[in-house]
């Protein structure tokens, strides 16, 4: 079955390049991304990878744990990391986890068996503090991910959760965002006592709060 939006996030317990990780322990109180990679030493992976390495800071600034997965063993990614350093200039600085015997694969459904029947399809699932799926998105093996547009997103989720805002299409960090329709005026006049640009009842803009604010 599916994962679906606000379902909860399966736990389990797997060898990772960063020791055994218990899943729901290891994120507990964090937002989390968990992103799978058809396998090892093959090109699209080694160029996310090292990506990914690259952004950690991004990923710590926003108090997000990153995991990856490939479903081969341990062993493998080790070798592997070695190649990521190389020829991508940045060494592993998260967990990549081993799924030889597919039991996260199967958990979040990562292996679509009519695009291949014993790989993972490349999956991003972003997780919130609370366990529950916030995000989901497939691209298929031939194509890498753009992580610019998962930060985007994790920066979406995160002023929806603390400010009650949602983003327009092809918002930005730093762009006016839109008052949820959940809110009614007056709630929003308490949290917005700025105010806001009502151009219709319904798509109220204001600016982007500051997080923490
Ligand atoms: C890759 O990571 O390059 C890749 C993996 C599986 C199929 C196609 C490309």
């Amino acid at each position: 079955m599916a994962l679906r939006l606000g379902d909860d996030a399966p736990d389990f317990t797997v060898e990772s390049t960063a020791g055994t990780i218990r899943f729901h322990d290891y994120i507990d109180g964090s937002w989390a991304v968990l992103f799978s990679h058809p396998k090892d030493f093959t090109p699209v992976c080694t160029t996310e990878l090292g990506e990914v390495a690259k952004r950690k800071a991004d990923f710590d600034a926003r108090g997000v744990k990153v995991l990856g997965l490939s479903v081969d063993p341990v062993s493998d990614h080790e070798a592997w990391a070695g190649d990521i350093e190389e020829t991508q200039g940045t060494a592993l600085n998260f967990p990549l986890l081993g799924d030889p015997d597919r039991t996260v694969s199967n958990l979040y459904d990562m292996i679509h068996p009519n695009a291949n029947s014993t790989l993972t399809v490349r999956s991003v699932f972003v997780i919130g503090p609370d366990k529950k799926i916030k995000l989901s998105i497939t691209y298929p093996a031939s194509t890498g991910r753009n992580f610019d547009e998962i930060l985007r997103v994790i920066d979406s989720l995160q002023l929806t959760a603390e400010h009650q805002v949602a983003t327009p299409v092809n918002w930005q960090d730093g762009d006016d965002v839109i008052i949820v329709p959940a809110l009614s005026d007056d709630e929003a006049q308490k949290k917005f006592p700025g105010g806001w640009q009502a151009i219709k009842p319904y798509l109220r803009l204001v600016k982007q709060p500051q997080s923490g604010s």
